[in-house]
């Protein structure tokens, strides 16, 4: 399973909250292209059910909690993202899918690149064939 849990810089200021910071290149293996984010997504909803041709990706929830499923064609991974200073880097090629543990929870993506539909692999059947190509 081609993915990391990256520590995402994060500095607290006494009773004041914190700050979090990343850079592409710097702290991730690419340069960012593209930021999006998934708000207001009801809890016990899922989204994602696709995979990427090429897309790297970081993905971190800095408010609430969401629980990502990774499927590489072999095995399934589960990770919670529940934490301003945590981020799970994608690799192209994974299956996910994102499952809502609280609602109004916010997922936020660092990209690699532009949005290209081209690059969504959006049948199941489809992704096990790219995998096995
Ligand atoms: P999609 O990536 O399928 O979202 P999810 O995996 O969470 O269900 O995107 C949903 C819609 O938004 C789809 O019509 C494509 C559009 N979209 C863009 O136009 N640009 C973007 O950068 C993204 C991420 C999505």
């Amino acid at each position: 399973m081609k993915y990391s849990i990256i520590n995402i810089k994060t500095i607290e200021a006494e009773q004041c909250g914190r700050i979090s910071f990343f850079e592409g290149l710097h702290d991730l293996p690419f340069e960012i292209k593209r930021i999006y984010y998934i708000s207001g997504v009801p809890e016990g909803k899922m989204r994602g059910f696709h995979a990427h041709k090429t897309l790297q990706q970081l993905l971190f929830c800095p408010y609430g909690e969401i629980e990502i499923i990774l499927d590489s064609g072999e095995d399934r991974e589960h990770i919670i993202l529940n934490r301003p200073d945590q981020g799970i880097l994608l690799t192209s090629g994974l299956w996910r899918e994102m499952l809502w543990k609280k609602s109004d929870s916010v997922l936020c993506v660092a990209a690699s690149d532009f949005y290209d539909p081209e690059d969504y692999i959006r049948d199941y059947d489809r992704f096990l064939a790219f995998r096995k190509s």
